[in-house]
């Protein structure tokens, strides 16, 4: 397969994927659901790969929305079943990588086992800095404002004080720059719940291949189209 030498110029410094189609690439092969999963697992290292090369240096991922819950029991266990084997299995990898692992969204719902493992990891790598990546596993957008709002009331904040710079830190996003550029697979054209105050500005970008086919070729016309964009947020653009 011929590769793309040439590196894109202008890369979203920030980049959120919603990995959607792992269900229909496996139904497209006769296999279960959760062999489209474990693929999406397999396509996710190599789009890691890509990023760090490209000079990414953010990428969220959308792994296990707050709606996910409503997906029959087994593919639910499944999902957990691999997160588990995510931090087992490559940790040291991404350790060794200089991955800052985060995880957004929350804890409570998973099992203690998980619960300890994911904040294992995230201790692990705190201090690592070539890539953050922010695994968003039982995540929605209005809970993540919600939990926001409500601690801004416990931390007894005057109205006044409250601004976007204050929201932003109360999210689970905290300290980190807004992404630049959202990809969705699987050619759905919504945000699904996801970063809802955060991408307000974001790129957005959404093709039909199905998350396990999402390959470096694939990311490169992503990157390459949100090159063309003009970013110009909610400004008129000087000539
Ligand atoms: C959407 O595809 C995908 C998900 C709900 C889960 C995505 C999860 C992974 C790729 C693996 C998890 C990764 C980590 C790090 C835990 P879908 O099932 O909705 O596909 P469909 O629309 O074709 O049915």
């Amino acid at each position: 397969m011929n590769t793309v030498m040439t590196l894109p110029e202008k890369v979203p410094y920030h980049l959120a994927v919603i990995m959607d189609g792992n269900g229909r690439w496996a139904r497209s092969r006769g296999l279960p659901r959760l062999a489209g999963h474990r693929a999406g697992v397999e396509n996710l290292r190599r789009i890691l790969r890509a990023c760090t090369e490209f000079g990414i240096k953010i990428l969220t991922i959308y792994a296990f929305s707050t709606e996910n819950w409503g997906r029959p029991e087994a593919e639910v266990r499944g999902l957990m079943n691999i997160l588990e084997t995510v931090i087992d299995r490559e940790l040291k990898q991404l350790h060794a990588n200089g991955v800052q692992l985060r995880h957004i969204g929350e804890l409570d719902g998973l099992s203690e086992m998980l619960q300890g493992k994911v904040s294992k990891a995230v201790d692990l790598t705190r201090n690592n800095d070539q890539l953050i990546l922010n695994v968003a596993f039982n995540y929605g957008g209005r809970q993540d404002l919600l939990q926001a709002f409500r601690r801004i009331v416990d931390d007894g904040i005057p109205s006044d004080q409250i601004d976007e710079r204050l929201i932003d830190y109360y999210l689970y996003t905290a300290g980190q720059p807004d992404p630049d550029l959202v990809v969705r697979t699987g050619g759905e054209m919504r945000l699904s719940n996801f970063l809802l105050w955060q991408a307000s500005y974001a790129e957005y970008y959404s093709t039909p291949t199905y998350w396990p086919d999402f390959d470096r070729e694939e990311l490169l016309k992503a990157i390459a189209q949100f090159g063309q964009r003009e970013r110009r947020f909610g400004l008129v653009l000087q000539s």
